[in-house]
């Protein structure tokens, strides 16, 4: 269908630069698992409910027990700059004014300043390095600058290699003031390979914040996150860029799902693209769903606008949706064994 949301990435490419679309875009390897994300969810098969007064649709979902105007965030991507000229800023106020979070990428290049004063809730994403020490003046100062949460990214011990047909990368055609500017002491240190579930426990400890575990695709892995004191595990393979050939989050979902057991929240992300994989997330039993590259493409064609436009046309397509299917708020969805999705209740 003829959307504006449909549209998005065929307009990020007409605009960016070749070099950064492609950065955008590309999986890993052959791309078999960047490939399949949109239409793994586009093989569930919902069952919806009828004779339900479905009037009075609310959006609004609590996570990490803070407020949020619609179960949708921003997830962390690097480069917002080589989209638009603001770069995560615009991000930020796109996502203060529709009342969702943005994580925000160690590697970012607005400080944490200035995406604290766009006045958003946001989530520092973080990986941890080789060298434990090197990474915590940015923990602190991300703290200090008011993080709400921080988001542990789990799934990269190495960069996976990407599909690059050129074989250059696109950090060797940006400006330097483009990429990690928070990072101090963190940039270029090795990442630990050695991570582990005490690592959970030393963030907490650290920050003193909620620590979101991202890039869990196996239940056991869920349990032990949570175990570890995880409040919150997010079901993503990093949008096909790590290990190729990793199963699709839309899959994987519902078995993480079932192994969490309400013990914390699930967040899930990767090829969430319109108001009907947002329901599906749901109805597996996501708390909330995250978006890595549309929020690219929408900066790149229409700035922090072109993200408030893509929230709200998600936000109207999950309404629609909701209806649809006989449900007024996203946490109903949830039904046991997300029996809204065929074949699994
Ligand atoms: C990412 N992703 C990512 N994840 C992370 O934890 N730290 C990071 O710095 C980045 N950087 C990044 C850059 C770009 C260009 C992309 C496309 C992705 C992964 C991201 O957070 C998310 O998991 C996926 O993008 C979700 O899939 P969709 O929504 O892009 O299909």
């Amino acid at each position: 269908m003829g959307t504006w949301l449909s549209s998005l990435e065929a307009e990020a490419r007409r605009v960016l630069p070749d070099h950064v679309f492609e950065y955008y875009r590309q999986g890993s390897r052959g791309s078999v698992t960047a490939g399949e994300a949109v239409s793994a969810w586009e093989r569930h098969r919902l069952v919806p409910r009828v004779l339900r007064d479905v009037r009075e649709v609310d959006l609004s979902t609590a996570l990490l027990g803070e407020p949020y105007a619609a179960p949708f965030g921003v997830a962390p991507t690097t480069l917002q700059r080589a989209a638009d000229p603001a770069g995560e800023v615009a991000t930020a106020r796109a996502c203060a004014g529709s009342g969702i979070p943005m994580v925000l990428s160690s590697n970012a290049s607005a400080t944490f300043a200035e995406v604290e004063a766009t006045g958003v809730s946001w989530w520092l994403q973080a990986y941890v390095t080789e060298d434990r020490s090197r990474m915590q003046p940015m923990l602190e100062a991300a703290v200090a600058a008011g993080a709400d949460a921080v988001v542990l990214t789990v799934d990269t011990p190495v960069v996976g290699t990407k599909d690059t047909a050129s074989g250059r990368t696109v950090f060797d055609q940006v400006p330097d003031a483009w990429v990690g500017t928070n990072l101090g002491v963190a940039a270029g240190a090795p990442k630990a390979r050695d991570l582990g579930p005490d690592d959970i426990g030393w963030l907490r400890e650290r920050t003193g914040l909620p620590v979101v575990v991202k890039g869990v695709l196996h239940p056991e892995d869920a349990r032990i996150a949570i175990a570890a004191g995880a409040a919150a595990v997010w079901v993503s393979n990093h949008g096909g860029r790590q290990l190729d050939r990793a199963a699709p989050t839309a899959d994987s979902l519902a078995g993480v799902v079932a192994a969490v057991d309400g013990a914390a929240e699930v967040y899930v992300d990767g090829g969430v693209r319109d108001g009907i994989a947002a329901l599906t997330a749901l109805a597996l039993g996501a708390d909330a769903i995250f978006l890595g590259r549309p929020p690219l493409y929408a900066l790149a064609t229409a700035g922090a606008e072109g993200v408030a436009r893509l929230f709200r046309d998600l936000g109207d397509e999950l309404v629609e949706a909701l209806r649809l299917a006989g449900f007024t708020r996203p946490a109903d969805v949830r039904g046991p064994g997300g029996s809204l999705v065929r074949g699994t209740s």
